[in-house]
């Protein structure tokens, strides 16, 4: 079972002046679409061949992880991402778990943002449930995903060069702060409230 590209969630212009039209066709049409293709390529006449992609992140190695991983990563981040996004999360079962486990949701955003700003290379930064239901920011290398670890992920950010570079140059804190505009909250409260992980 071949993968494909999932469509953005938004017209590629939609996160102006946060994230430009250029970096979101690059970043979806090239990069994310490359992911999507190797994997293909890949997979076939392997176990992992009719794989649902977060099988793929729990279980695979090597190029197949990768490939797979990253393809994962980028349709959920785009999913966290929303035109009207920003502010806090509404009141509910994340918000209640965010006080619970940071103190606050801007106590949440400060660490969360500290990961991303001294990040070393590339790589993702994650809002992630574990088993016993305690959420926790963690970064991962390169692919690296938390449901490899057997946790939820919740919410993430792009920290690979190729998501900043083309509007932002070297300053990944405008980065950061920018994407705190975009957060899809209704989208990172559902998460929380998955069962199993997402599935693009
Ligand atoms: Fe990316």
């Amino acid at each position: 079972m071949p993968h494909r590209l999932p469509d953005l969630p938004f017209p590629t212009d939609a996160l102006e002046p946060h994230m430009s039209s250029e970096t979101l066709s690059l970043h979806h049409g090239k990069h994310h679409a490359t992911y999507v293709e190797k994997l293909n390529a890949l997979i076939e006449g392997t176990e992992f061949a009719t794989s649902p992609l977060s099988e793929i992140v729990a279980k695979a190695h090597g190029g197949i992880f990768n490939n797979g991983a990253q393809a994962w990563n980028h349709a959920f981040f785009w999913n966290c991402l929303h035109p009207e996004g920003g502010g806090d999360p509404h009141q509910g079962a994340l918000a209640d778990a965010i006080a619970k486990d940071f103190g606050s949701a801007e106590a949440l955003r400060n660490e969360f943002s500290t990961r991303l700003t001294t990040l070393f290379g590339s790589g993702w930064v994650w809002l992630a449930k574990d088993r016993d239901g305690n959420l926790g920011v963690e970064s991962t290398s390169n692919a690296g995903n938390p449901i490899t670890d057997g946790k939820m992920p919740i919410l993430t950010c792009d920290m690979w060069e190729h998501a900043y570079y083309v509007d932002y140059r070297n300053r990944k804190k405008e980065y950061v702060e920018s994407f705190w505009h975009l957060v899809n909250w209704n989208f990172v409260a559902a998460n929380f409230e998955r069962e199993a992980p997402y599935e693009p």
